[in-house]
């Protein structure tokens, strides 16, 4: 058997290169195996082993992207080799001149020369610098001669290779590409954003420039940054012994870089003219953006030949895609009502061709966007179209001073009230109300768009997938007044539909019976059918497997239904307003009269089942002092609310569990309202009522208690095996807090070699002082006594 240290090394490195392979199969591959959930518990499972050996880490472990802490500003770096821009040709002749260039100065005729085509991709340009394998430093172009130092964000790219694959590479390899974020990634990241009320990014350029220049690589991480290698500049004398731009795209898709898929060595320019058309086809499915093609002589023996003009190769050209966005006139806004009453506003353009498309309509989100664009009737505005996304307005161009945009207060279709959403984020582990950017009509049924839209929904194929009834009917029958409500289907006569233009006796008689076949559906797509806010397809399945029963569903408490896995308390309130909404029971009521859905019981869920406990319930009291350890000691001497309630007033608590005098204080405030302590009450009947009980301990995942919480640290002197800031980031991730200077409240002093002043200080205050080497023991859960 190998010594145990070898084994731990082999565990490391096996982990490192799995981690490695799933990422190159991700992004250069671009044919996953890991699934994302299994690359996290690999990724933690050696975050834990390195954890345990420090010294085992090393800079070019997965574990180590997001490693370096929030910097002050980048700093300068000059390019070795300047970092060029390129000629663009807007039209084919522009494109022929340019081969004819190239043809004038080697002995090729213009359909004889090999060029390599390429995207030209829409981002940031960056570079990367690998020594012996390692990357040492990214930079941004800057204004090509001096970039930026931005190597910590870039670090957290998972499509940069941190140590190079495979063999062959130069000792010291610079390469160069685009970072993009890709039109989902910039959707993601912006309709958080909307939703949180934080910064919206006109373009995915920008969204990727402005994350790339965060001082934080942790908020870089969170950003869906992804790089496209296009260039290889070797910088060594090594030779890596080939003759082609494309043949060095090979290798370093070989060495862990994504290459575009789309690259393709084609000889003489009419090839690259039908390559140019064929890309600018496929534009809007590429899913990011690209703005046009790069042209390169193939051959690197030519491009040397060739050299450069001005700041530009004579080896390439970019032919240019027409712009994604344009400007042009708004006309007005109209704000258009949703199924479940969002309100958004649409706004009606002068049509304008951007990209080859023609727009006359664009999505403006909601209220706070209007406020945050500033814009008004009249105004010059920016429209962008990129892929399948929706178009949308930017910014203004320029401004007109016309009639300011007013959200309304009322509906404009029923005239209902309009109510402001509530978002619940986490803050410090506790749930905090926001309101949120949707705007609601409160009419539900009553209003003709939302009713149709409801309908339209109640017949859709996931949920009663009633055929024959299409959007034309529906808008019909609505408008109509035939219909009122779904439960008004099923009495539609048969004569009445086929007095209709359009409808015969046969068609009607279809139309009813398969309205009468979606009676006894499956409650998972009848409880889809009611089209409950934040309520789809999966939601609605889980929820049935959960409570089983739509007699349990309807009146759930929402902290019940937040034990069903991955249910969050937005769609459990969401859930529980509508069965609270007297207009909504009437229609469900009615629909049970007429048999729908399929009246089950499966039973409660056995991971619903799994997942009620003691300390689930007091952890949902949000009582100040009282985390998930303290909630699972309790529940170890209380085995029901009404015991923990009379246990807090005996004094039994602070003996048996020993309970904090703080955790103790929040304990007394929350219990000492009566309402709340009924909600919980009722709470805990439901679940009994349910038909869950809780005889066993199942305990919550504790928040970890670290070695170093509360304590104070200062590093000082020459550490033996860390530099003194991977030694304070060693330090905070065991609790401690990190500082410059000894005083009497510094728990310890980390010493090394030539400590000077601090030490002396230290000693004068009587600070305790340790060595690197008693500080990882103490990490370990040895005490330095
Ligand atoms: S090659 C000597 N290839 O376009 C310049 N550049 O206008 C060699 N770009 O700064 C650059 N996609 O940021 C090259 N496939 C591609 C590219 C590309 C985008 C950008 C790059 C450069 C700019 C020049």
């Amino acid at each position: 058997m190998p010594p145990p240290d070898l084994k731990i090394r082999k565990d490391i490195e096996r982990l490192r290169t799995e981690l490695d392979d799933a990422n190159y199969r991700y992004y250069v591959l671009e044919e996953p195996r890991m699934t994302d959930a299994e690359y996290d518990r690999r990724l933690r499972c050696l975050q834990e082993i390195e954890t345990e050996y420090p010294e085992l880490v090393r800079p070019d472990s997965p574990t180590q992207r997001v490693g370096a802490p929030p910097a002050e500003g980048f700093r300068e770096v000059q390019h070795a080799v300047p970092m060029l821009s390129l000629s663009n040709a807007f039209n084919e002749e522009e494109l022929m001149a340019f081969a004819k260039r190239v043809s004038g100065s080697t002995s090729l005729e213009v359909e004889n020369i090999p060029f390599c085509c390429e995207p030209k991709f829409d981002g940031v340009a960056v570079s990367l610098v690998y020594r012996k394998g390692l990357l040492e430093q990214g930079a941004t172009r800057g204004d090509g001669r001096f970039g930026e130092d931005i190597t910590s964000n870039l670090r957290t790219l998972r499509s940069i290779p941190l140590r190079l694959r495979g063999e062959g590479w130069p000792d010291l390899l610079e390469v160069r590409g685009e970072v993009v974020i890709s039109h989902e990634g910039f959707e993601e990241l912006n309709s958080h954003a909307r939703e949180e009320g934080s910064r919206v990014f006109a373009n995915p350029r920008n969204a990727a420039s402005g994350s790339l220049r965060q001082l934080d690589p942790k908020v870089a991480n969170t950003r869906p940054l992804e790089l496209y290698s296009y260039q290889l500049v070797n910088r060594g004398s090594d030779n890596i012994g080939v003759s082609c731009h494309s043949e060095q795209m090979g290798m370093l898709r070989g060495w862990g870089f994504r290459v575009s898929r789309e690259l393709q060595v084609v000889v003489g320019m009419s090839n690259v003219i039908d390559y140019c058309r064929k890309l600018g086809g496929k534009r809007d499915s590429l899913g990011y953006d690209i703005d046009g093609v790069v042209i390169k002589v193939d051959e690197l023996r030519l491009q040397r030949d060739l050299g450069f003009v001005a700041r530009a190769p004579r080896w390439a050209i970019a032919f240019k895609f027409p712009a994604q966005e344009e400007t042009t006139r708004l006309n007005d806004v109209e704000f258009q009502v949703g199924r479940t009453g969002a309100i958004t506003p649409v706004a009606r353009l002068e049509p304008v061709t951007v990209a080859g498309v023609t727009v006359s309509n664009a999505t403006l989100h909601n209220a706070d966007e209007i406020k945050r664009l500033k814009i008004r009737k009249g105004d010059k505005v920016i429209v962008r179209r990129a892929g399948d996304v929706i178009p949308q307005i930017v910014g203004v161009a320029e401004s007109a001073g016309g009639e300011e945009i007013v959200f309304p207060k009322s509906c404009p279709e029923c005239g209902s009230h309009v109510e402001r959403s509530v978002i619940y984020i986490r803050l410090k582990n506790k749930a905090v109300e926001k309101p949120g950017s949707i705007y609601r009509c409160v009419g539900r049924l009553v209003c003709p768009a939302q009713l149709k839209e409801a309908l339209k929904h109640y017949v859709s194929r996931n949920a009663l997938d009633v055929e024959g009834v299409g959007d034309k009917l529906i808008d019909r029958l609505v408008n109509e007044g035939r219909i009122k409500s779904p439960v008004d289907l099923y009495s539609i006569d048969e004569g009445y539909l086929a007095s209709l233009e359009g409808y015969g006796t046969v068609s009607a008689k279809n139309i009813v019976s398969s309205i009468n076949a979606s009676k006894n559906a499956p409650l998972d797509r009848f409880l889809f059918a009611l089209g409950i806010s934040g309520v789809g397809f999966e939601t609605a399945r889980a929820i049935v497997r959960a409570l089983g029963s739509l007699s349990r569903i309807r009146i759930a408490y929402p902290e019940v239904m937040r034990l069903i896995p991955d249910i969050g308390r937005t769609v459990a309130e969401g859930v529980y307003d509508f069965f609270s909404d007297e207009h909504n029971l009437s229609v469900l009521d009615g629909l049970i009269e007429q048999g729908v859905p399929e009246p089950v019981d499966y039973g409660l869920g056995r991971d619903f089942v799994k997942n009620t406990s003691m300390p689930a319930i007091i952890s949902f009291m949000e009582i100040d002092g009282v985390g998930n350890k303290l909630a699972n000691d309790v529940a170890l001497v209380c085995p029901t609310l009404r015991d923990f309630f009379s246990a807090a007033e005996s004094g039994v608590l602070t003996k048996e569990v020993k309970v904090s005098k703080k955790a103790m204080v929040g304990i007394k405030q929350k219990l000492s309202d009566d309402s709340v302590k009924n909600k919980f009450l009722n709470i805990e009947n439901q679940l009994f009522e349910f038909g869950c009980h809780w005889t066993q301990h199942v305990r919550l995942e504790e928040e970890k208690e670290l070695p170093f919480s509360g304590q104070v640290w200062v590093v000082t002197g020459v550490l033996p095996n860390m530099t003194r800031d991977e030694a304070a980031g060693y330090l905070e991730k065991y609790g401690a807090k990190v500082t410059k200077s000894v005083s009497k409240n510094t728990s310890y002093l980390l010493c090394g070699d030539g400590p000077g002043s601090k030490r002396d200080k230290a000693d004068e205050l009587g600070v305790t002082i340790v060595t690197e080497e008693e500080m990882v023991s103490m990490a370990a859960g040895g005490s330095n006594a």
